[in-house]
């Protein structure tokens, strides 16, 4: 069975309580459920961390052909728009990665509209709240082999 790495960034554990009129009020927990049930659906083991820390992502990026992941799919959350370590890691370890966000980023502050995770990512799904995950998920399915 294909296993695929998804990788919440900082603040996310606090999705549901944290600016409602931005990010809704979802919870992690019921995204990930929700990206459980469609990756069983489609034959796919997922393994989720949330991390508030730069440092911890990149090791675990880094790990991903040891644990033969096939693909990552990553909302880099505000790490999106600062982390040259996260996109470095993305790009060394050669995997196809899918870069997900609730909201629109285009459409927000002007420090948003950046992300140096994208250019390694083999796309980029902004905008359609939970949806967005679901959305990745369905990418990844056309980038890798079951
Ligand atoms: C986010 C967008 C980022 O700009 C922000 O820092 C987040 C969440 C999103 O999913 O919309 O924490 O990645």
């Amino acid at each position: 069975m294909s296993k695929i790495l998804v990788i919440h960034g900082p603040n996310l554990n606090l999705l549901g309580e944290r600016e409602q009129d931005v990010y809704g009020k979802i919870t992690l927990e019921e995204i990930n459920r929700t990206l459980e049930k469609r990756a069983q659906a489609h034959g796919l083991q997922l393994e989720i961390i949330q991390s508030n820390h730069e440092g911890e992502i990149v090791d675990t990026i880094g790990q991903v052909k040891r644990h033969r992941f096939k693909a990552i799919l990553i909302n880099p959350a505000a790490y999106t728009h600062t982390s040259v370590a996260i996109r470095d890691a993305i790009a060394a370890v050669d995997i196809p990665a899918v870069e997900v966000h609730l909201s629109n980023i285009y459409a927000r502050e002007d420090f948003r509209k950046t992300s140096l995770i994208a250019p390694v990512c083999r796309g980029q799904v902004t905008g359609f709240g939970p949806k967005s995950y679901v959305l990745g998920l369905e990418a990844i399915l056309g980038l890798i082999e079951l």
